[in-house]
C-alpha cells in the first residue's frame, strides 16, 4: 500500500466541511498578458486572480469539468487564467510557473499524474502562492505543498464497481473480466483499479483477464477492446474506468457482432450524458458516478484559501450510481 497521499486522505476525511460561499475582498494578482496556449484576462486589482491547469479535453466529463470551473469563476468574480496541458505532465508544470511568473493569487489544477510534483510545488510555495488541487491528487509526502484536495473518492469508486460486479456473479462459475484502465499513472486509474480489486475478491470465480490503458479516450477504449476481443474471445464483462472507454468498447464489441449489455456486461464510471443514454438504452450495465461540477466549490475554497482561513486538507465530492432504470429516471435532468 502507497504511503500518502492516500493514508491522508483517510486521515483527513473526518475533517470534511461543507463549504459555504464567502464573500470577501481578494488580493489582486497576475495582470500581464495570457501566455500562449491560456486564456483568461490580466487579474483587476480588485479580484482574485485563479491560475487553472487542466488535464486536457480527454473526455465528457473534462469538459464538464472544465465548463464548471470557468462558469464559476466568472460568477464569483474570479479572474480565471486557463490552460489545457494536453495530457501532458510537462504542460501543466510549464502553466504552473508561468502562473508563479504571474503572481497569481491561487493555482489550481488536476494533476495528470500522480508523481513528479515537488519541484514545481515547492517553487510555488517558496512565492507564496498557494496551490489547490482538484479532482485529482499527488503522491507528495510534505503535503503543506498544497492547501486542500477537492475531488472524489477514486478508490471508493472502484469499490463500488466491484461490489455490483459481485452480486451480478453470484451464481455463475467463472467470470472473465475485461478492464480498461484509465491513463497510467493516474490517481482515477491506480485508484479505480485497486478498489475493483478489493471488491471482487470476495468473488474468486471473478478474474481481470486483461488490463490495458485506453487513456480515458474513447478511441483508446475502443482499441484496446478490439484487441482484448481478438486475444480473448470470453470475456464476460468490461470495467472501464470511464464512460468514454465504455462507449468505445461498445463501438469494438458491436462491430464484432456481439451485443453490449448482454453478450459482455459493461460497468462504467463518470454518468455524464452520452454514458447514461447508453446504459438506459441497456449497453451498460451500470455505472457509478464521479461528480466533475467541482467549480463552485474550488471558487469558495480559493477565496478561504486567499483570506487566510482554514480549509480542510480534503474536500471529498458526494456522489452516487446508477442501474439502467434509475438511469432512465435521471437523464432528463442530468446537467453534465
Ligand atoms: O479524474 C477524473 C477522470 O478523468 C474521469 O473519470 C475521466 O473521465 C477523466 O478523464
Amino acid at each position: 500500500m502507497r504511503p500518502t497521499p492516500r493514508l491522508t486522505r483517510i486521515a483527513t476525511l473526518l475533517s470534511v466541511a461543507a463549504l459555504s460561499v464567502t464573500t470577501l475582498a481578494a488580493c489582486g494578482g497576475g495582470g500581464e498578458a495570457a501566455p500562449a496556449g491560456q486564456s483568461g484576462g490580466g487579474g483587476g486589482s480588485d479580484k482574485l486572480t485563479m491560475g487553472f491547469a487542466q488535464v486536457g479535453a480527454e473526455s465528457g466529463w473534462r469538459t464538464a469539468n472544465t465548463k464548471s470551473i470557468q462558469e464559476s469563476a466568472s460568477s464569483a468574480g474570479v479572474d480565471l487564467k486557463f490552460s489545457d496541458a494536453q495530457q501532458k505532465q510537462e504542460n501543466q508544470i510549464k502553466a504552473i510557473r508561468t502562473y508563479i511568473q504571474q503572481k497569481v493569487d491561487v493555482i489550481a489544477f488536476s494533476p495528470v499524474v500522480e508523481t513528479g510534483w515537488d519541484t514545481v510545488l515547492l517553487e510555488a510555495k517558496r512565492a507564496n502562492i498557494p496551490v489547490i488541487l482538484t479532482d485529482r491528487s499527488v503522491d507528495s509526502t510534505d503535503t503543506t505543498l498544497y492547501k486542500t484536495f477537492l475531488g472524489s473518492d477514486f478508490v471508493a469508486e472502484g469499490k463500488k464497481a466491484g461490489d455490483w460486479l459481485v452480486k451480478d456473479s453470484e451464481g455463475k462459475s467463472e467470470v472473465d473480466v475485461a478492464e480498461l484502465q484509465g491513463t497510467t499513472g493516474a490517481a482515477p486509474a491506480i485508484d479505480r483499479k485497486e478498489g475493483f480489486a478489493e471488491a471482487i475478491k470476495a468473488a474468486p470465480q471473478i478474474k481481470v483477464v486483461a488490463s490495458q490503458t485506453g487513456d480515458f479516450t474513447r478511441s483508446g477504449g475502443k482499441q484496446v477492446m478490439e484487441a482484448f476481443l481478438k486475444s480473448n474471445p470470453d470475456i464476460d464483462v468490461v470495467y472501464a474506468h470511464n464512460d468514454d472507454m465504455a462507449l468505445g468498447a461498445i463501438e469494438a464489441i458491436e462491430a464484432a457482432g456481439k451485443k453490449p449489455g448482454k453478450d459482455i456486461e459493461i460497468i462504467s464510471v463518470d454518468a455524464v450524458k452520452d454514458g447514461m443514454t447508453a446504459l438506459s438504452e441497456g449497453k451498460i450495465n451500470y455505472i457509478v458516478e464521479c461528480n466533475p461540477l467541482l467549480g463552485p466549490q474550488l471558487m469558495d475554497l480559493a477565496k478561504k484559501v486567499k483570506a487566510g482561513e482554514e480549509v480542510p486538507q480534503r474536500v471529498v465530492t458526494e456522489e452516487t450510481t446508477f442501474t439502467q432504470d434509475e438511469a432512465k429516471k435521471a437523464l432528463p435532468d442530468r446537467k453534465y
